[in-house]
């Protein structure tokens, strides 16, 4: 068995093999990651998109975390386990915020946290680090931003807005935290905060200079139905076609008769069967 990832390793991974994050909401998909040798098992807020079919993470309460961080951890990966830190459970206060953290480590069994924002939210990241939680950022296209952003949107294209993002990951490289995912920001962009932060960078939309490399879970195995990938998704696989190819073989089964057989059933001993048949 590989050796346990913890998030001081992340730290000291940059510049060494490109970090593996993936998400997981539950402890199939946790299986699925720590046997891929994922470093890092996110457990995303994404869930509202994939796994409870909303269209944005905005409804997802503490209590959801908890409750899906604690079926991944009921796994007991080697990988480091982060949990998601929903819209407003950062954003009241500092106390409020170390509260709601310390409920997905303690209740979830998370070992980091990961919280969306820069600058503004940096009181807030002081007091879960002072709260010896370690806290991964998350910058560009923060998703809990979605109506402050005008919807899904690149971030970081323009100068000014370029170099604000710049000055984000500084500031929370100072505070310490021990990884920043970048999202949805242009390459160059994700380059240039790669080589200024001390931190490892893990991208998602944001092009191939990152640290590592983080996707949803459902995008990669292609469990997201219709709905369009975005263009940075890679799709490895196909198993909602599959899955429902397997369910209809079943229903063929049941309907020819041929489900459940002799050995699927079970079977009373012949003196048994006897003495009940006997009673008619
Ligand atoms: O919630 C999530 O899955 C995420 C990743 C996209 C980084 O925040």
């Amino acid at each position: 068995m590989r050796d346990k990832i913890t998030a001081p390793k992340v730290h000291a991974a940059k510049g060494g093999p490109k970090l593996r994050m993936i998400t997981a909401y539950d402890a199939p998909s946790a299986r699925i990651a720590e046997a891929a040798e994922a470093d890092v098992i996110l457990v995303g807020d994404s869930l509202a998109n994939v796994v409870l079919g909303r269209d944005t993470t905005l409804s997802v309460t503490v209590d959801d975390m908890v409750h899906h961080t604690r079926a991944v951890t009921g796994t007991r990966p080697q990988a480091l386990v982060v949990g998601d830190m929903p819209w407003l459970s950062f954003h009241i206060s500092a106390e409020d915020t170390v509260r709601n953290a310390g409920r997905l480590i303690r209740e979830g069994g998370a070992e980091a946290v990961k919280l969306e924002g820069g600058r503004k939210r940096l009181p807030m990241i002081h007091a879960v680090l002072d709260a010896e939680i370690p806290v991964m950022g998350h910058l560009g296209l923060t998703p809990q931003s979605v109506h402050a952003m005008g919807g899904y949107r690149v971030q970081g294209k323009q100068v000014e807005a370029a170099r604000n993002l710049i000055a984000d990951a500084r500031a929370l490289d100072e505070a310490g935290v021990f990884s920043i995912v970048l999202e949805g920001v242009p390459d160059l962009l994700a380059e240039l905060i790669t080589k200024e932060v001390s931190a490892p960078t893990i991208g998602i939309g944001a092009g191939p200079h990152c640290d590592g490399q983080v996707l949803v879970l459902h995008d990669v195995l292609g469990l997201t139905g219709d709905a369009k990938p975005a263009k940075f998704v890679r799709r490895y696989a196909d198993l909602e076609s599959a899955a429902v190819e397997a369910v209809r073989r079943f229903f063929a089964d049941v309907q020819d008769g041929s489900f459940p057989s002799d050995e699927e059933s079970y079977h009373m001993s012949e003196e048994a069967a006897r003495a009940l048949l006997s009673d008619g």
